[in-house]
């Protein structure tokens, strides 16, 4: 994954209306179609400098619908810097500004955006690492202290400087590219001794390169727990674009039942979220959804798509909803979603009719035309169908709107509806 250390100043953060609807539903971890994706290194912005429009957004933009399920922040990118306290890079969205004597960046005003998506049932880890990440050890007694640092200053520990505030994240994700693996397993050991004493639930995560034995991670990998991999095909032969010949999910799949200490690890398909998004292994969303679709039927370790990054999969038509509602399984755990539109059509009593007036967020439904409509993002006065293309079309009703019937607002809250 690449890393985006530009920083050019915060964008203005977009308007955050109060959220009217509070998600009851936990990350869960068992399930075969939650959606992980990496936010915070502007992937979109490095690939299109001249577009800031479409720069990358507060994180909590993301998590207006419920087409994602877990966010890591990429990245903690540095492990021993300035004070012996580590440094995280955001690209775009947090910088420059340092707790006294580190170089590690106060990012407090992105406390209640994590806690918006928290709230909603996401969970968000930290990702360490990245491309251009300086992240080894060199010995275990390293790496353990780096654990308790890791503890203290994002997780359920205490310390003066913490970069988000009160913010508990929910664990760790390891995206280590660099560095023979030493200390890692000791990491990650460290890291559950804190974790099993906590009534809060962590996740513990790795991002390997499709390529078996992973040149970095491999030995923390077969060592010690993880609770799923994000395994990234792409950039490499064994990557999408070359499904189904060399794909080598099944490699992962055996890993998993033979050799990762936890059986029930989840491994995850990782894709680029566009054609800008990695060098090579970038594919449509159908095709990666006829590809996920196949992969869970074989493999019973499959448990997800993991996309690379959030502001590449919005700018290219949420790509993130697509291969949301293309894997959505039905029960709880991902609320609402396209189901297939039964034979003749969706029934869409109880959804009101677009207005032009309204304010519409990312996943409130409409009927327009005699078809169901789901917003892709936030809009108003934007036409479902039109060129602007707010809009998905969900396919045409059975049933006439009841307008007059009170507006459920959030994609989920009538999950039978249709
Ligand atoms: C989590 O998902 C698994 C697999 O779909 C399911 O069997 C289990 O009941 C779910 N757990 C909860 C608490 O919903």
């Amino acid at each position: 994954m690449k890393l985006f250390s530009t920083f050019r100043g915060l964008l203005a953060s977009c308007s955050l209306l109060a959220l009217g609807i509070t998600q009851a539903l936990a990350f869960n971890n068992s399930r075969q179609d939650n959606v992980a994706v990496y936010w915070g290194q502007n992937s979109y912005g490095a690939a299109h400098s001249s577009d800031p429009p479409n720069w990358q957004k507060v994180i909590s933009e993301y998590c207006q619908d419920d087409a994602i399920d877990a966010l890591p922040i990429a990245f903690l990118n540095v492990f021993f810097s300035t004070g012996g306290m580590p440094e995280i890079n955001l690209a775009n969205t947090c910088g420059g500004n340092y707790f006294p004597g580190t170089s590690l960046s106060n990012c407090q005003f992105l406390a209640p955006n994590i806690k918006t998506c928290q709230a909603k049932g996401k969970i968000v880890t930290l990702s360490l690492g990245g491309a251009s990440g300086s992240t080894t050890f060199t010995d275990d007694s390293q790496a353990q202290q780096f654990a308790d640092t890791i503890w203290n200053l994002f997780l359920g520990g205490t310390s003066s400087i913490r970069p988000f505030g009160d913010v508990i994240l929910d664990g760790v994700d390891l995206d280590i590219e660099s560095g023979s693996g030493t200390g890692l397993a000791a990491f990650v050991t460290r890291l559950r001794t804190h974790i099993s004493g906590a009534a809060k639930m962590y996740y513990v995560t790795a991002a390997p390169q499709c390529v078996h034995p992973d040149a970095h991670l491999q030995s923390a990998l077969d060592a010690v727990a993880f609770d799923a991999v994000y395994v990234q095909f792409y950039n490499n032969y064994c990557g999408l674009n070359n499904y189904p010949d060399q794909f080598n999910f099944g490699t992962w799949d055996t890993w998993a039942k033979t050799k990762s200490p936890n059986k029930d690890v989840k491994v995850y398909i990782g894709a680029p979220a566009s054609a800008t998004a990695a060098g090579s292994g970038y594919v449509d969303a159908k095709t990666l959804i006829n590809i996920a679709l196949d992969t869970r039927s074989k493999y019973s370790s499959f448990g997800g798509v993991m996309l690379w990054d959030a502001s590449q999969a919005v700018a290219n038509d949420r790509y993130d909803l697509a291969i949301k509602n293309g894997i959505r399984q039905a029960g709880r755990g991902g609320p609402g979603g396209s189901k297939p539109a039964p034979p003749g059509g969706i029934q869409c009593a109880h959804v009101p009719s677009w207005k032009p007036d309204v304010a519409y967020r990312g996943g409130d439904k409409v009927i327009y035309k005699g078809h169901l409509w789901i917003a892709k993002w936030w809009s108003q006065a934007s036409i479902p169908g039109g060129i602007v293309g707010d809009w998905l079309d969900l396919g045409p009703c059975i049933r006439a709107a009841v307008p007059e019937l009170e507006f459920q607002r959030y994609y989920g809250v009538q999950e039978d509806m249709y």
